[in-house]
This record gives C-alpha cells, sequence and structure tokens, in this order.
C-alpha cells in the first residue's frame, strides 16, 4: 500500500513501524519499533501505545524498556488469551504500525530518587521493563555505586528476556565497563527449581536476599528501592521499604523509594 493510502494517525499520536519481535514464552514477547524523530523521554518512563481494533484505537500503559539514548523504542509484554489489546498486540509483526501517545511519565526515574549508595531495583514478570531501561543508562551508574536487579518469576524460562539484556548491557562497548563493575543481577523463580527461590517478600523479610548479596538489610541512609510489579506484590514490598523507614518520592519530591504498575491487559 502506498504511505499516502495508509490513515494518518490521530493528532497527539505517532504511528510507528514495527522493527522486530521476539517471543520468549507462550505469556512474554518483547519487540522493538522507530523512534520518531521528536519523541523525548527519560529512562524508566512509560508511554501509552495501542492498535487499532475493529476501528477503534486501543491504548495501555507499558514502560519504554529501552534507555532513553536509543534509536530504536522498545517494550515487553505479557500476552493475556482475551486481553483486549494483548490478545491481538501478541500477533503484531515487523512491518506493521503501532500508535503511540506523544506523553510519556512515570515515576520510576533516577530524578524521583535521592542519591544513595545502593539501587534496589524490585520487579516481578513484565515489571522487569523499566529497570532494563535504566541499566542501560550511564546516569544510572554515576548516581549509584551498585545497581541491583531482582527479577522474579514463576518459571526458568520467564527470565530469559532479563538475561539477554543484562548479557548485552555487560558487552556493549560503552556500557560494558560500568554495568561489569556496579551492577548485580538476582534473578529468581517462584514454581521452578532454580538456584535462587523464593518471592523477593521473602527474600527481604528472611534476610536472604542481603545475606547473598554480603550487604546489610534495607537502610534509608544508603539504600534506594524501585518497584515494579502486579499490585499485590506493589502494596507488598511498600510495605517493607516503609518498615525499613525508607519514605516514598515522586518527580516533584524525590525520596528513598518508588513504584509503578507493571502493565496488565
Ligand atoms: P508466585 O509464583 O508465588 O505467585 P505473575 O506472573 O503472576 O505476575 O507473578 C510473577 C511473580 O511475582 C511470581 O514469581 C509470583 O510468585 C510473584 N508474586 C506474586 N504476588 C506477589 C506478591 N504479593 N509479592 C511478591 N511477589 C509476588
Amino acid at each position: 500500500m502506498p504511505e499516502d493510502m495508509i490513515k494518518a494517525p490521530p493528532a497527539g499520536v505517532f504511528a510507528e513501524t514495527v522493527l522486530s519481535v521476539t517471543h520468549y514464552t507462550d505469556r512474554l514477547f518483547a519487540f522493538r519499533t522507530e523512534r520518531p524523530a521528536s519523541f523525548r523521554f527519560r529512562s524508566g518512563e512509560f508511554v501509552m501505545i495501542g492498535l487499532e481494533i475493529e476501528g477503534k484505537p486501543l491504548y495501555r500503559a507499558y514502560s519504554i524498556a529501552s534507555p532513553s539514548w536509543d534509536d530504536e523504542l522498545e517494550f515487553f509484554s505479557i500476552k493475556v488469551e482475551n486481553g483486549p489489546l494483548t490478545s491481538v498486540l501478541q500477533h503484531i509483526r515487523p512491518g506493521e504500525r503501532l500508535l503511540m501517545r506523544k506523553k510519556p511519565t512515570g515515576t520510576l526515574v533516577n530524578d524521583a530518587l535521592l542519591p544513595g549508595k545502593r539501587l534496589y531495583m524490585l520487579s516481578t514478570g513484565t515489571g522487569i521493563a523499566p529497570f532494563v531501561s535504566l541499566i542501560r543508562d550511564p546516569e544510572t551508574y554515576e548516581k549509584f555505586e551498585s545497581v541491583i536487579l531482582t527479577h522474579t518469576c514463576r518459571d526458568v524460562a520467564e527470565l530469559a528476556y532479563g538475561h539477554d539484556i543484562v548479557a548485552a548491557t555487560r558487552a556493549n562497548e560503552l556500557l560494558g565497563e560500568m554495568a561489569t563493575e556496579q551492577l548485580i543481577h538476582v534473578p529468581a523463580t517462584t514454581r521452578e527449581d532454580y538456584p535462587t527461590r523464593g518471592r523477593i517478600t521473602t527474600r527481604i523479610e528472611d534476610g536472604s536476599l542481603f545475606a547473598g548479596l554480603g550487604v546489610p538489610a534495607l537502610d534509608p541512609e544508603t539504600d534506594r528501592v524501585m518497584i515494579c510489579g502486579s499490585m499485590d506484590m506493589l502494596r507488598d514490598c511498600k510495605a517493607l521499604c516503609e518498615a525499613a523507614g525508607l519514605n516514598e518520592g515522586a518527580n516533584n519530591k524525590p525520596g528513598e523509594f518508588v513504584v509503578e504498575r507493571a502493565f496488565v491487559d
């Protein structure tokens, strides 16, 4: 179809060509799109993306998984069988176009945290998306001495995306040294055998997370936390941060921990 035959997107919306799609499991996939030249965002932010379904645009909030310097945009998504958006989005192919609202936002950004020694990124499932943006941003390593990315999933196959990005980041010409020296990746499962097992909340409560890292328990003086997962996971992790004396931050009032819900269709 000639370019001028393709319907123009509504005002305030970009229509970006999909460049690649990678399916990790029957529940998870990642895809990359072109990045509009005028689109600016901070690593860790989310944006509304969508498709026209039965003649109507349908949008959901997705964290941008690529860092702010990247020429392309990357997203990591769950597939929900009857999910209004993901049941269609999971079939997207290179060359097709994705709708994206023009304004990014979010609290999982370096600006919303006070400086500290250690940054903990607590993620479950697709909640890793904003963190794989931040671990590819040099600013994260300039602000924190160590960056601890915890990714807890039901089974081993669901950890593959995180493993791939961490490995690629450590091999990257510009980020490799920082990511090798300062980034600690802590993958874990809850429903399948794996060297590290158990919910992140359990491993914080019983101290095994800190013992494994060889560091003291959460301390508002030195530690900062970003949390991204399901509503229940956020609530429980937030309670643990507050019990340790950390205060919640926001863009206009940086604090010691920040929270954001991972996309669920
Ligand atoms: P579990 O297997 O014990 O339910 P999901 O794919 O359902 O979003 O879950 C992703 C991961 O988050 C799973 O390992 C799951 O553990 C874990 N999880 C679910 N609820 C919580 C919670 N309230 N606190 C911490 N982890 C949770």
